[in-house]
C-alpha cells in the first residue's frame, strides 16, 4: 500500500502503510494518490451527497463501507476514514474515533471546506495528465454551460459535446445527478454550490478558481442549472473573466419556465390566454418579497417566479393586494422535468395552503395565469404515481 499526502501548498509527505500523521491530528489541506489495494474506506454518514461520493470513490477502485454511524466498527484495515454526516456531531464522534484507531487519513468536520472533493478528485494512482486547451490563444478556456431543468435529455449536443471536451468541470447545486454521469471519468468535477456547512461558494472564490484553472491552460466547463443569463448569475462571472482577459464561450440551457412548463402541460403564452410572459424572482428581503407586483398583475400576462418556495403566500398576497382576480388559477411545479416532479394545482387565492398541506421539495416553480387551466388537457408527464396534482 502507499500513500502519499502533500499537507498544504508546497510541501508533501509520503505516508507509508497505515501510518500516522507526525501530530496523529486530522489531515487536512490534503492531495492524494491512493492505490486501490490500500484498504477499506470506511464512510460514516447519511446523506444526500454522500451516495454521489461513495461511487466516486468506488469508480477509482476503493473498496467502500458506508455505515450511518460507528456502531459494532473496528479499525481493521481501514485506510481511509470519511465522516460526511449532515450532523457535525456525528462527524466529530467518527473523527474521534479514527484518531484512537490510528487511522492516518480522516475527513470531515473541521477540514478545510474543499478538502473532501480535493480527496476525491486526486484518488487516482497516477496523476492526470493535464490536457492543454486548443483555442489559438493557446490559454485556457471557460464554457459558461447551462445544463437545463433537471432530464438530462434536455442537455444541447453543444453542452454535451463541451462538456466531454472539458479537463475539470465546476458545477451548481442544480444540476442533476444524471447530468453529472455524463461527465468523463478523465474529468475533475468540483462542486461549488453547497459546502458541507449548507452555503454555496462565494461567487468571488467561484471566479478566482475559474480563472485560476483556465490560467493553468485546462477547458474549464462551467455548469449551471437552466440557463446560465436566467437568475444564473452567468452575467457576472463572465465581468470578471473578461477583467482578466480569459476567453469563454457560452451555451445557453433551457430554463426552469420552459421545462417546467413544457413538463407540466402549461403552454406559458397560449394565445387565448396570454399576450406576454413575465420572469421574476421570489427572493425574500426585510418585510416581505423583492417584487414589482403592479407588474404582475397586468390583464393577458403569465408570470413565473423563481425561488419562491418561501416566500409563496407572500407573493400570492402581495398579487392578490395589487388586484389579481383572487380565481386566477395557479401551480406550483417541483423538481419539474424530473421524475420527483410534482405540479399542485389551484388558485392564486388557495396555493400557498394546498402547498402548506403538502411535504414540497426544492426546487419549484411558480406559474400564475389562466394557461394553468391548459394543464387539465395537456398535461401528458408522469412523474411519481402520487404526482398527479390535484
Ligand atoms: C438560482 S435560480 C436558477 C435558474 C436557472 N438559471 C434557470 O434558468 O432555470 C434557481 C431556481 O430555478 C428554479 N428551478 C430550477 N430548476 C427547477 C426545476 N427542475 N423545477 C422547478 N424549479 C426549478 C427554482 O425556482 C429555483 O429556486
Amino acid at each position: 500500500m502507499s500513500i502519499t499526502a502533500a499537507v498544504g501548498p508546497g510541501s508533501s509527505q509520503r505516508i507509508g502503510g497505515g501510518a500516522r500523521t507526525n501530530d496523529g491530528d486530522i489531515v487536512t489541506g490534503i492531495t492524494i494518490g491512493l492505490k486501490p489495494s490500500a484498504g477499506l474506506c470506511l464512510v460514516v454518514g447519511a446523506g444526500p451527497q454522500l451516495q454521489a461520493r461513495v461511487e466516486g470513490l468506488q469508480v477509482r477502485g476503493m473498496s467502500c463501507r458506508v455505515v450511518p454511524d460507528l456502531d459494532g466498527q473496528t479499525g481493521g484495515d481501514v485506510a481511509l476514514l470519511l465522516a460526511l454526516d449532515d450532523d457535525p456531531r456525528v462527524n466529530a464522534v467518527a473523527l474521534e474515533w479514527g484518531r484512537q484507531q490510528g487511522i492516518a487519513l480522516r475527513y470531515g468536520e473541521g477540514c478545510p471546506a474543499e478538502s473532501t472533493l480535493d480527496l476525491l478528485r486526486t484518488l487516482d494512482a497516477e496523476p492526470r495528465p493535464v490536457r492543454k486547451a486548443q483555442g489559438a490563444s493557446g490559454r485556457g478556456e471557460v464554457y459558461l454551460i447551462g445544463a437545463g431543468p433537471g432530464d438530462p435529455e434536455l442537455l444541447t449536443r453543444r453542452a454535451l459535446r463541451l462538456l466531454q471536451a472539458a479537463d475539470v468541470v465546476l458545477y451548481d447545486r442544480l444540476v442533476a445527478p444524471a447530468i453529472l454521469a455524463l461527465i468523463p471519468e478523465h474529468c475533475e468535477r468540483i462542486n461549488v454550490g453547497k459546502q458541507r456547512d449548507r452555503h454555496p461558494v462565494p461567487q468571488d472564490e467561484i471566479n478566482v478558481r475559474l480563472r485560476d484553472l483556465a490560467q493553468q491552460g485546462l477547458r474549464v466547463a462551467r455548469l449551471k442549472g437552466g440557463d446560465p443569463f436566467i437568475f444564473g448569475r452567468g452575467g457576472e462571472e463572465l465581468d470578471r473573466l473578461l477583467d482578466w482577459g480569459i476567453p469563454f464561450q457560452v451555451v445557453p440551457g433551457i430554463t426552469a419556465a420552459s421545462g417546467c412548463a413544457a413538463y407540466a402541460g402549461i403552454p406559458l403564452t397560449h394565445r387565448d390566454h396570454a399576450q406576454s410572459c413575465i420572469f421574476v424572482t421570489g427572493h425574500r428581503r426585510a418585510g416581505g418579497v423583492d417584487v414589482d407586483f403592479p407588474a404582475l398583475v397586468r390583464p393577458g400576462q403569465t408570470v413565473v417566479c423563481y425561488m419562491g418556495l418561501h416566500t409563496l403566500p407572500a407573493l400570492c398576497a402581495g398579487m392578490l393586494a395589487h388586484g389579481m382576480d383572487p380565481l386566477m388559477p395557479a401551480a406550483l411545479v417541483e423538481q419539474g422535468t424530473t421524475d420527483r416532479q410534482q405540479v399542485i394545482v389551484g388558485t392564486v387565492s388557495d396555493l400557498p395552503d394546498r402547498v402548506a398541506a403538502r411535504e414540497v421539495h426544492a426546487p419549484t416553480l411558480l406559474i400564475v395565469g389562466s394557461v394553468v387551466t391548459l394543464r387539465s388537457r395537456l398535461e401528458w408527464f408522469q412523474g411519481r404515481p402520487d404526482g398527479q396534482g390535484f
